[in-house]
């Protein structure tokens, strides 16, 4: 059951899944912005985040084990099309280079979101105010949100031209 896709093209469950949570992720940053921002509710974006946070590492782990140890590398996921050999190393050649950059997004962002977390919980305690470690939380916060924005549109462009294309 989850050695297919079910979005309909030829790719694995798992591979579907992290797709839909990163679609899915940048919504939600937003409405956890919009709850500091114009709410000011600082615990519920305490709490969004972090299981935000926790929710994405949780997938792209085991995203991470399914592609590389049960179906052996990407390029074997992309072989599922059926393309003759030399239309193979083609396809592959040419999305590689779209997984190259999106790698630069997803690497940098798990340690820039732990940072941005780890700081914000010894710094703000265990109840979130506005106060010094503001600046700095707001420097990272934009950073991470950045970050994982591009790491979502990346990752969706890769997964159109090597999967859906
Ligand atoms: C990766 C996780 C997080 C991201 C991306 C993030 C992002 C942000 C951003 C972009 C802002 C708005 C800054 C501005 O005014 O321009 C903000 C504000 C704030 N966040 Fe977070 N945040 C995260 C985790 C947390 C956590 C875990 C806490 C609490 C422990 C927290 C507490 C706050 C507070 C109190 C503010 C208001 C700061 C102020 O207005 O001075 N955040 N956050």
């Amino acid at each position: 059951m989850f050695r297919t896709g079910f979005l309909g093209y030829p790719t694995t469950f798992m591979l579907d899944f992290v797709v839909c949570a990163l679609a899915l992720v940048v919504p939600l940053l937003l409405y956890s912005l919009w709850l500091v921002k114009a709410r000011r509710q600082y615990r519920s974006h305490k709490r969004l985040q972090i299981t935000l946070g926790i929710i994405l590492l949780a997938a792209v782990s085991a995203f991470e084990v399914d592609v590389q140890m049960v179906h052996g590398g990407w390029e074997n996921i992309v072989a599922r099309q059926g393309l003759e050999d030399a239309a193979l190393t083609a396809k592959l050649n040419s999305v590689r280079p779209w997984l190259l950059v999106h790698l630069v997004f997803a690497v940098t962002t798990p340690f820039l979101w732990a940072t941005t977390i780890v700081l914000a919980l010894k710094r703000f305690g265990a109840n979130p105010v506005p106060g010094p470690h503001s600046r700095l939380h707001s420097l990272l916060g934009w950073a991470s949100t950045l970050d994982i924005t591009l790491t979502s549109i990346t990752g969706l462009a890769f997964y159109y031209v090597a999967f859906v294309q």
